[in-house]
């Protein structure tokens, strides 16, 4: 594919900023942050504090314009401080859109003040529905607190609540019908997400692996496929009839269809580390950078970063979801 990097200077939107909160997760879930990857956590070296990802926020939209921000972790609603820090966001960036991507597990308290501080859009990820296989995939969960806190987040408000589900053979590939069925009842759109081969998923990866393609196919058995409604972002969407109602349904390929070409996505990690992609290998130390005044080099390594964007990768990284944010 051809290396054309996305006009990101005059790009009406501008970019994607994915920031990871935390490395830390109260899940365990299987193909991101298990048990057994416990001697493997990314350090955390003075984690930034909201100020220090305030102002590096400050320092990337002093370079290019950021349409949206995404809080990411681990789980985001582990971080001490969170809600105050959206609404830092929101004073920083008032034309934004602010979203998160969070387990749910602490969301039914924290839903309203979120809202309230100015977030916009709420992930929340959902890869079983019954307690014997959520305790399986996620052992120290509880499904009924994510359950609790996607009610929670219905009745606050949110402009979008999502429900991400990875698609695991073995976890979910028999239950799309349930998993699409459930977002309906709850008036959410549903994005199934293929396992990708990176920390925890690597070793999983060959046994439940499930593409988008089969996934659609396996779906169209089950429900009522009304007709495909073409991209938004990464997803590509389809439209089903579950029981009379209509729903959303996203695909999201990154394994079978990576979405290199146009990908408008910055990263900061949980170390304060600016990443230009989900499959590199390390990122450069914005927060040192921060720390030592040095801002004029931020603004360039931003721009550097950039400059190098939309060139397809090759290759998956040695590193964990949890550390990047996903
Ligand atoms: N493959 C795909 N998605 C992953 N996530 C974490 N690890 C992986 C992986 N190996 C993402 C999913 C999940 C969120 C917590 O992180 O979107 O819902």
């Amino acid at each position: 594919m051809a290396a054309t990097s996305p006009d990101l200077s005059t790009a009406s939107r501008g970019i994607y900023l994915r920031l990871s909160l935390t490395s830390a997760c109260d899940l365990q879930c299987a193909y991101c942050r298990p048990a057994s990857l416990r001697g493997h956590r990314e350090p955390p070296q003075r984690p930034p504090t909201n100020d220090e990802l305030l102002a590096l926020v400050s320092s990337i939209a002093a370079t290019v314009p950021v349409h949206k921000v995404r809080l990411t972790g681990g789980e985001p609603l582990l971080r001490r401080g969170v809600v105050d820090l959206v609404a830092g966001l929101r004073r920083l960036l008032p034309e934004a859109t602010l979203a998160m991507t969070t387990n749910g597990q602490r969301l039914a308290e924290l839903a309203v003040p979120l809202r309230d501080a100015g977030l916009a859009r709420v992930n929340v990820s959902l890869d079983a529905l019954d307690e014997e296989r959520f305790a399986r995939l996620s052992p120290t969960g509880r499904l009924g607190a994510t359950l609790e806190g996607i009610d929670a987040a219905v009745r606050a408000g949110f402009d979008q609540v999502k429900i991400n589900t990875v698609l695991l053979r073995t976890v979910n590939g028999d239950r799309l019908g349930e998993l699409v069925r459930f977002a309906a009842a709850h008036g959410a759109e549903i994005r199934f997400i293929e396992l990708m081969p990176i920390g925890a998923g690597a070793p999983l990866y060959a046994d439940e692996y499930l593409s988008s393609h089969e996934a659609l196919a396996r779906l169209k058995t089950v429900a009522r496929h009304l007709g495909p409604l073409g991209f938004s972002g990464t997803a590509r969407r389809h439209a089903f009839d579950v029981d009379g109602r209509r729903v959303v349904v996203g695909f999201i390929s990154p394994v079978s269809h990576p979405f290199c070409d146009g990908c408008d996505r910055l990263r900061i990690d949980a170390r304060g580390r600016l990443v230009g992609c989900l499959r590199d290998d390390d990122g450069i130390d914005l927060l040192a950078g921060l720390r030592a005044g040095r801002s004029a080099w931020i603004a360039e390594q931003v721009r550097d970063v950039l400059a190098g964007k939309g060139r397809e990768a090759t290759r998956w990284p040695v590193r964990t979801m949890y550390g990047i944010g996903g």
